[in-house]
Formats: C-alpha cells, sequence, structure tokens
C-alpha cells in the first residue's frame, strides 16, 4: 500500500496557519490577564471564549 501524500504548499501553508494560531492564543491569552479597562469584567471571560 502506498503511503499517503499531502501537497507540499498545502502541507507549508497549514504548518503556517498552525503556528499562527498558536501564536494567536498565547497573545490572548496573556492580553485577558492584562486587561485594564472598565470592561474587564465582561472583556475577560470573552477573551477567554476566543482564546479557546
Ligand atoms: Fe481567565
Amino acid at each position: 500500500m502506498e503511503g499517503f501524500k499531502i501537497d507540499q504548499n498545502l502541507y507549508r501553508a497549514l504548518n503556517q496557519l498552525l503556528q499562527d494560531l498558536t501564536v494567536a492564543e498565547r497573545n490572548i491569552h496573556i492580553l485577558h490577564w492584562n486587561l485594564i479597562a472598565e470592561g474587564f469584567i465582561y472583556l475577560h471571560p470573552y477573551l477567554g471564549d476566543v482564546y479557546n
């Protein structure tokens, strides 16, 4: 049985997407604790939903 082959452009694009989403998740996670705003009580759980 021949092994599964993925298109190299698709492979690179998916790898980049994974990297970008990982960085975005970490940045949003940090942001959700570093908020100084009247809306903290609303923004904190909202950003929690976003990074999840
Ligand atoms: Fe939290």
